[in-house]
């Protein structure tokens, strides 16, 4: 059953050359905005084994709007940061070869980060490139992943790294979508939006620590409502800096912030812990690591910690993880150069350290090791 067809506008004014449309109930927008800004003689909807039965009808409903039905696929993998990988990289790609799809073939990413990012990475070398909309249905992707244009797969040494820059064409986020998620997989983005506020906003820390703390006595309808325009200025935070530096040669690197250390978390658990619950990690622990450095003017681990408890995301690290362990693996993340892990640090709650104008600064071993104390 298709959509009754729906306007949304774009969210303005963006720096980014595409447009974000950001509203509960968006897709009923998505024939429309595919024709606009991917048309294409052929559509492939890529997405995951959860969240195709959900929401994957919607979306052939709205390319059967705009192209005949045989001109449409979906492709589906399964759920889980374990598939993000070459092997389904290559797996999807032969898919859309033997289906006939070419040059002239726009790529749909209906998902999470997993998705957003293996099939951006698909659309990114298929035919040398071909446009992608992402269609992000998490709290977690809708702020961070689908916005940027980084895709990647995982690699047996670390998280995306092997990947593309390819700016999706358009992005699309239904925020209605959000009702049917559970409070765990929506703290998640919580993380990601508290990391938005220390790197550039303050006061809109605070209203994500508000409204993360009320958002499980919310009903669906209010919880949408609550977090549609902070969703929206979590973007606005993320094309901002992604304006100023799409490569990440300088400043997209403050968006690391809670990385070189959550990232090191998640392998050597296996990435069985949700990325979000290990960025609150690593937040606390990058924030203590600017105290000790004497890079931050205000005490700040404290603070996150409280904002993190408030809405629900862990501050301890989960029993059996060794903090040397965590150490070690720093030095094999992509953002290590020479050897030392780098780090984009806080000066205060909203403004990151310019390091001189390379927006990250490798720091002691020894110091590092002292801040994995605090979680
Ligand atoms: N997730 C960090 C970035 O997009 O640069």
């Amino acid at each position: 059953m298709p959509d009754t067809p729906v306007q949304v506008e774009p969210l303005a004014p963006l720096p980014l050359t595409y447009p974000v449309y950001c509203a509960p109930g968006a897709l009923g927008a998505l024939g429309h905005i595919v024709q606009q800004h991917a048309p294409a003689h052929r559509y492939v909807v890529i997405s995951d084994e959860v969240v195709a039965p959900l929401h994957a009808a919607r979306v052939m409903a709205a390319l059967q709007q705009i192209a005949p039905a045989e001109r449409s696929t979906l492709f589906t993998l399964p759920a889980g940061e374990e598939h993000k990988t070459r092997a389904e990289w290559a797996r999807l790609s032969d898919a859309l070869l033997a289906w006939g799809a070419g040059r002239d073939t726009s790529i749909l990413a209906l998902g999470g980060g997993v998705v957003g990012d293996l099939a951006g990475f698909v659309a990114a070398t298929f035919m040398r490139g071909v446009p992608v909309v992402q269609l992000p249905t998490t709290l977690l992707a809708m702020v961070d992943a689908a916005v940027g244009g980084k895709t990647a797969v995982d690699t047996p040494a670390g998280k995306n790294l092997v990947g593309a820059f390819h700016d999706p064409a358009a992005v699309v986020m239904d925020t209605a979508l959000l009702n049917t998620l559970p409070p765990a997989v929506l703290r998640t983005g919580l993380a990601e939006m508290l990391k938005h506020g220390v790197l550039a906003d303050a006061a809109y820390f605070a209203q994500v620590e508000e409204t993360g703390r009320r958002l499980a006595l919310l009903d669906d309808r209010a919880r949408a409502a609550a977090l549609t325009p902070l969703v929206a200025d979590s973007v606005r935070i993320k094309a901002a800096v992604v304006a100023d530096d799409a490569r990440e040669g300088g400043k997209r690197q403050v968006l690391n912030f809670g990385h070189t250390i959550a990232h090191a978390i998640e392998k050597l658990l296996d990435y069985r812990l949700p990325h979000g619950d290990a960025v609150a990690l690593g937040m606390i622990v990058e924030a203590q690591l600017a105290e000790l450095s004497g890079v931050a003017r205000e005490p700040l681990a404290r603070r996150i910690r409280e904002a993190l408890t408030a809405v629900g995301l862990p501050t301890t690290l989960p029993a059996g993880v060794d903090r040397d362990a965590v150490l070690r693996e720093t030095l094999g993340d992509k953002k290590a150069r020479a050897g030392a892990a780098r780090y984009a640090l806080p000066l205060a709650l909203g403004e990151m350290d310019p390091a001189e104008g390379r927006w990250s600064r490798p720091v002691a071993d020894a110091l590092v090791r002292q801040a994995l104390d605090a979680i």
